[in-house]
Order: C-alpha cells, then sequence, then structure tokens
C-alpha cells in the first residue's frame, strides 16, 4: 500500500515548505516583541578594560543594553552537552570581563525595532587589554594533549610496521568549517505566567526543554520548545547556543516577547563549528596487500574554554582486518569558539586521511585499490572480534563498481584522458558511519474518521522524518499514506531523542513501530480478536476472511479513539539510561555492545576532470552505494545520501573557515567567501543502498542514513586526482595552486 515502509513516499512537509506555509523559528508571532542585536568582540582573547553603552541606550527604541556589567542575574548550573548537559558551550557570554575567542557576544540591545537594535550594537564603544591568541592547532604556544582512554592496541603494530615489506606512513589535514544552513539561527522567547516559550531551530527539543528549566530554575513542565522546522541544521542545532539563554533572559527581564535573528558572519563564532584535525596514519601490507599493521594516530583543535574531542579512530581501526592496530588520539586547545557537532563530525575529516593512506597502499602495491579493500574484509571486528550487526561493504563495492564502471579503469597516473588532452581521475573510498541508538516515546492515535496521528518530540532537519515516521505508523495499521498526520519538533509531544549521530530513523522509529503495534492489537481486540485476526487495507480482516472497516471497528471502541504511548529502549541500555535519556539526557546506546557493532557501510567512486595546465578541477561523477540496513523510504534515504555526497565533493575542493592567524580570527564569515559547491560543480551523482538485513540494531533494522554520504566522499576525490595527476594532496581543501607542483 502506498505509505508503506519500502515505497518512495514524497515528503510530507514538501508543500507547506515550497508554499510559505511552514513556519520557522523566527517567523512565529508574538504580539509586542522587541528585537535583539549583538555586539560581538574584535579581538580574540583578553579582557574589556571600558564598555561605553551610553550612545547605544540612546538610540530613540532602545529598551536594553545586556553586558557583562548590566548582566547580573543569577543562573542555574548548565553544563557543555559533551559533559553531560545541554549547552553548546560551558561559556556563557556576558558572565565576565573576559574575552576567549574573536566574535565571542560581548554585549546585547534590545529595542522596538531591528534597525534601531542594530544601529545601538553598533554605538557600543570597547576597549580591550589583549593577550596573545592562537587559533591555529600549529601555533608553537600551544602542545598537543593525549587522550589515552581512546587508544586502541592489537598485537604489536609499531613492530608489524617495522619488518613490513610494503609501507605507508603519511599525515594528512583537514581545516575547519562551518555549517551555514540558510535558516539562521534563531530565538524568540516569550514568559506567561512565569512559564517560558522558546522558538528556536532545534535539534533537540527535549534536551533544550531540560536545560532552559535548569537554568531558569522552573519545571521542565513549564518550558515549551517549538520547532516544528528547521531550515538546515547539520549538527549545529543539537544544542542550546548561548545567545538563547540570555534572550530568555532578557525577554524576562522586559516582560515581553524578544526576537534575535543571528547575523550570517556572528553564524561562524556564536555557535560552534568543525574543528580542525591531523591525521597521521600509517599501513604495512604483505606484498599480496594483506595488511599486517593498522595505525591512525589523530589530533583534532579543541578549544581553551571546553575539551572538545570527535575520535574517529574507533572506527577506522575497524575498517579492514589486521591483526596489528595501533591507535592514538589527542587535541590541542586554541582560542576559539567551542567547536561542535558538523555532519559525520569524526567520520568525514578521519576518513579524508585514513581512505587516502588506503588508496596510496594499493598504489605502493601495485593493486587495484578495490580489490585491496575486498583482500582486507573482515568477517568480524577486527578490533574487539565481536560480530557485526550487518556489513554489506563487499556488496556495496561490487555494485558501486559495475555502476560506475570501474573495470574499464586503466591504473597508470594519467593514462586516461578525454580527446581534448583533460585528465581523467577515478578514485574510490570506503564510507562508515556508527549507528547507535537512542531512548524514544511516541504516540499513534486512530481515530473513527480513519485519521492516524503521530506525534513523537523528534525532528525532520529537512530529512524526512515526517514522511519516514509516517510509513512505520501506515505500514503496522495498514492505512493509506494521506490518512496519516506526523507531528514532531515540539516539547510538548512524547519525548524524542537528538536528531543527531543520524539516529532519528533508529530510534524514533522504533517506538513509532512499538506505540502502532499497541494500537493494532487493541482495534483487533476491539473487533473482536486479536486471534486470527488480521489489518489488511483498511480493514479488520476476521478469521472467516469477512472484513470491516478499520474507522468503524475504531469508532466502536470507547471515546471514538484507539490510542497508544510506547517507549521504546535499546536492546543493549539499561532502564536507568532510558530514564535519563527520555527526561531530556544525551543517552546512546551501541554503536559498540557487548555483542555488536552496528555501523552503516558505503561505497564511494569518483570521477575528476583535471585542466593539464591550469590544474582545475571538476567532479564529474560520483557514485555512492550504502548499506544502511532497512531503507523505510527509498527517496528520502537517496536525497540524505545526495546531500552528503554533494557536500564530501565541496569539502575536497572548497570548503574552508580560513584563518587570520595573527588575530586568530575566522576571516571569510560571508556565504561569498566561504566557498561550496552549487549546481554547476556536480556533475552527475549517483545514490543507491544495497538489500541489507539487521536483526540487531533495532525492530526496524534501520541503521544510519543521514551523516554517511559525505564520510568517503573527499578521500575519493583525492584519490581520483592523484590518478589524475600523480599528485598526492594531503589536506583539504585540494587547490589548484596544490596542483601546480611536480
Ligand atoms: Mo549530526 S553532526 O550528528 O547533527
Amino acid at each position: 500500500m502506498d505509505g508503506s515502509i519500502g515505497s518512495p513516499v514524497v515528503r510530507r512537509d514538501a508543500a507547506a515548505k515550497a508554499s510559505g506555509a511552514a513556519q520557522y523559528a523566527a517567523d512565529f508571532p508574538h504580539a509586542g516583541t522587541a528585537y535583539a542585536a549583538l555586539t560581538t568582540s574584535k579581538v580574540a582573547r583578553g579582557h574589556i578594560i571600558r564598555i561605553d553603552t551610553e550612545a547605544a541606550e540612546n538610540v530613540p527604541g532602545v529598551q536594553l543594553v545586556l553586558t557583562h556589567r548590566s548582566l547580573n542575574e543569577s543562573l542555574g548550573e548548565e553544563t557543555f552537552a559533551m559533559k553531560g548537559g545541554h549547552m553548546q558551550s560551558s561559556f556563557m557570554p556576558l558572565t565576565s570581563d573576559e574575552v576567549h575567542y574573536a566574535g565571542q557576544i560581548v554585549a546585547l540591545v534590545i529595542a522596538d525595532t531591528q534597525e534601531a537594535a542594530e544601529e545601538a550594537a553598533r554605538k557600543i564603544s570597547i576597549d580591550y587589554a589583549t593577550m596573545h591568541a592562537a587559533a591555529s592547532m600549529e601555533d608553537p604556544d600551544r602542545k598537543s594533549e593525549p587522550m589515552d582512554d581512546a587508544s586502541i592496541d592489537k598485537g604489536d603494530a609499531e613492530a608489524a610496521f617495522a619488518v613490513a615489506p610494503v609501507k605507508i606512513d603519511a599525515t594528512y589535514f583537514t581545516p575547519a568549517q562551518h555549517h551555514n544552513p540558510i535558516e539562521l539561527y534563531a530565538t524568540s522567547a516569550a514568559w506567561r505566567d512565569g512559564k517560558l516559550l522558546v522558538n528556536v531551530p532545534s535539534q533537540w527539543v527535549i534536551g533544550t526543554q531540560a536545560g532552559l528549566a535548569k537554568i531558569f530554575g522552573i519545571p521542565m513542565a513549564d518550558v515549551h520548545i517549538e520547532s516544528p522546522f528547521i531550515g538546515g541544521g547539520f549538527g549545529g542545532k543539537a544544542t542550546i547556543l548561548p545567545h538563547t539563554v540570555l534572550i530568555a533572559m532578557a525577554a524576562r527581564r522586559l516582560g515581553r516577547p524578544v526576537k534575535l535573528v543571528v547575523p550570517r558572519e556572528a553564524m561562524f563564532t556564536v555557535g560552534s563549528f568543525r574543528p580542525a584535525t591531523i591525521s597521521r596514519v600509517r599501513l604495512a601490507a604483505e606484498r599480496d596487500g594483506t595488511l599486517t599493521a593498522v595505525m591512525h594516530d589523530q589530533t583534532g583543535q579543541s578549544a581553551v574554554i571546553d575539551h572538545v574531542a570527535f575520535p574517529v579512530t574507533e572506527v577506522t581501526a575497524r575498517m579492514y582486518a589486521a591483526p596489528n592496530i595501533r591507535t592514538r588520539e589527542a587535541t590541542v586547545a586554541t582560542d576559539v569558539n567551542t567547536p561542535g557537532f558538523m555532519r559525520a563530525p569524526a567520520e568525514a575529516p578521519g576518513f579524508f586521511g585514513f581512505e587516502s593512506a588506503v588508496d596510496e597502499l594499493a598504489f605502493a602495491l601495485g593493486m587495484d585499490p578495490v580489490a585491496l579493500r575486498l583482500h582486507n574484509e573482515p568477517a568480524r571486528d577486527p578490533v574487539g572480534d565481536l560480530a557485526w550487526s550487518s556489513r554489506s561493504l563487499v556488496a556495496c563495492y561490487r555494485r558501486a563498481a559495475e555502476l560506475f564502471g570501474w573495470s574499464r579503469r586503466t591504473a597508470e597516473i594519467g593514462s586516461m584522458k578525454t580527446p581534448d588532452g583533460t585528465l581523467i581521475g577515478w578514485g574510490c573510498a570506503t564510507a562508515c558511519y556508527p549507528s547507535a541508538m537512542a531512548p524514544a516515546s511516541a504516540r499513534v492515535r486512530l481515530s473513527a474518521d480513519g485519521i492516524c496521528v503521530v506525534s513523537c518530540a523528534a525532528h525532520d532537519l529537512g530529512t524526512g522524518a515526517y514522511t519516514v515516521l509516517g510509513q512505520v505508523a501506515a505500514e503496522v495499521l495498514g492505512v493509506p499514506n494521506e490518512m496519516v498526520r506526523v507531528h514532531l519538533g515540539d516539547s510538548t509531544l512524547p519525548s524524542g531523542p537528538v536528531a543527531g549521530g543520524s539516529i532519528t530513523t533508529g530510534s524514533a522509529g522504533s517506538a513509532v513501530h512499538l506505540a502502532a503495534l499497541a494500537v493494532r492489537a487493541r482495534v483487533l481486540a476491539a473487533a473482536g480478536g486479536p486471534d486470527g485476526y488480521r489489518l489488511a487495507d483498511g480493514q479488520v480482516i476476521a478469521p472467516d476472511g469477512t472484513g470491516r472497516p478499520v474507522a468503524e471497528v475504531v469508532g466502536s471502541a470507547t471515546g471514538g479513539v484507539i490510542e497508544a504511548t510506547a517507549d521504546w529502549k535499546p536492546v543493549s541500555m539499561s532502564d536507568d539510561t532510558m530514564r535519563q535519556g527520555l527526561a531530556g539526557g544525551m543517552a546512546f546506546a551501541g554503536p559498540i555492545t557487548k555483542t555488536h557493532v552496528s555501523y552503516s557501510f558505503g561505497a564511494q567512486f569518483a570521477e575528476v576532470r583535471v585542466d593539464p595546465l591550469l590544474r582545475t578541477v571538476r567532479v564529474a561523477r560520483m557514485v555512492g552505494v550504502f548499506g544502511c540496513g532497512r531503507i523505510i523510504n527509498p527517496r528520502t534515504a537517496r536525497s540524505n545520501l545526495l546531500g552528503g555526497m554533494v557536500w564530501g565533493a565541496s569539502s575536497a575542493l572548497l570548503e574552508e573557515t580560513r584563518l587570520d592567524r595573527p588575530r586568530a580570527r575566522f576571516a571569510n564569515t560571508d556565504l561569498a567567501g566561504y566557498h561550496f559547491s552549487c549546481n554547476a560543480d556536480i556533475g552527475e551523482v549517483i545514490a543507491e543502498t544495497v538489500d541489507e538485513h539487521d536483526d540487531v540494531v533495532n525492530p526496524l533494522g534501520a541503521k544510519a542514513v543521514g551523516e554517511i554520504g559525505i564520510v568517503g566522499m573527499s578521500a575519493a576525490i583525492a584519490n581520483a586526482i592523484h590518478h589524475a595527476t600523480g599528485i598526492r594532496v594531503r589536506k583539504t581543501p585540494i587547490l589548484v595552486e596544490d596542483l601546480l607542483k611536480g
């Protein structure tokens, strides 16, 4: 039936978005709203020695100027999300005269109009006492701090490496990057009778609710977070941004609603970003390509104000069979705003280096890079000897190679050309993304008019959750898609998890599945079953084969409605952890449990065209084939994978937040200077999934889809560029100047 699991249902939010009916955070009208503007620090480190707000206060319409001198509000303790709290950073601006990073909020102006607020914000005059600041990991002032608990040691990798006949030892760099969702960060806050309503684009309404309740010292039930639509999040909207707290505070002080829309430039510093990484990868093999040692040392950029780490080596260590494995993780604290989640936070940068190194090894061996990977396919997790919940990497490579036409590749560097002499390069790389799970609660309600309503405080980032979660209920209840309504993105709904780590479909979907099963059982019971009764095509079918419309059966039930709420707990999770998760804590199970490793895998291929003289690179084709368990909706899954691959191409060739190192500032803080792919940069893109069955990960068998598309793409492109030019660029983005050498 249309709407059931596996059918390519069109997104149910599409018409609302295309017509402008969808309301984003900044669109919710509140009578009497005052408008906010930010003043941000021009220096990166030091303290404020003078701040003059008089001119700002004299701008007509200005209601409030908040600085560290006028804030004096006592707030409940709330921590950084990576320390168990809900905040994007443990640092709250305006709480002291200290400046920790360029672009830090140093004043907040609230006025009757946006224009007055902006004018006043510009009129605040500040003198700073400055100190040396380092925004780069490579500053000589900064030292790398090891994270010993992230190390993996199996066998003796150093010894195996020392004696191996073929080996690679290479170091790779990835830069800071910023998510730039088209919907800017925006917060509006309104208090009524001591209760707080916040409209904010959020990937975690329950976490935001819990965090703000703690900060303002009020019950969770008195905080309402509304975020039905999000105009792109990518991890940047997963936690509470400090300005949201300031806006709620200002609204309380003024006794009227306050709204802030963060301008594009400030998006680079009032939220999070993808930190830079350095990866040293050492691989050793026998001459036949059998890996004997895998070593990966990653160092990630962190912040002085918060320790942030995205260890990727836990994942890279599990890609290939090797008897000897050694990984290390470290961080370097820099004077920047707290880095955070950005699509495949660990994997996207980490796989660039790791999968480039695998290609380097193939080249050194004189072996086909696909054959090398297939030759080292591990039957079980090579680190812990655990079973895979499912792993279809070989099938992904076979299918992707076939779609791409890989067998027509000639291995020699520069051996493939178009008739006009343009160099053609073909490369590939493995992608992987862990499938963690989180507890979730969902409500499913069937009424006598045949309408099925699914409710969960999960989120649709533009990824298709509205559609997919509806399909899960439609499947169980035999209801057509157009009779299903889905409510998400509101903290008054049954608890949903953070929309991070690609967990929504598997986690919230499992809760919807359980709730729908409970509703089905009651429908069958109301019809005289359940034994021998079943649901099909909107009918309850009795054992004798006669049918009765579901709507009629529901109508005869008490109240004319059959409704159930169900909590889903990942198998390996304790009851306590589940309760914490449902109450707004960040609670994940997996991807590694006592028995299994649950990862999505993929094989990604790229064709580049390189101008032999100008050295410009075009990505002519990308092919990605992924094993992500059961695909609930092939259309929305494909869109996620395509989007990830396009972003991967951006990352390979264009994307970088550049540093003004002497001033320790991000330099290209707008969409003119921050480059990423537009339509003309992207050629043909094919994304497919393989049939994959996973009994372990969750009742739906659905693994991570949302982030894996980006993971292998930049390495595949770098590997293709090497194939075309013979130049191995060990950093992204790969620019024309990198290809003029040699
Ligand atoms: Mo995603 S970076 O886990 O929101």
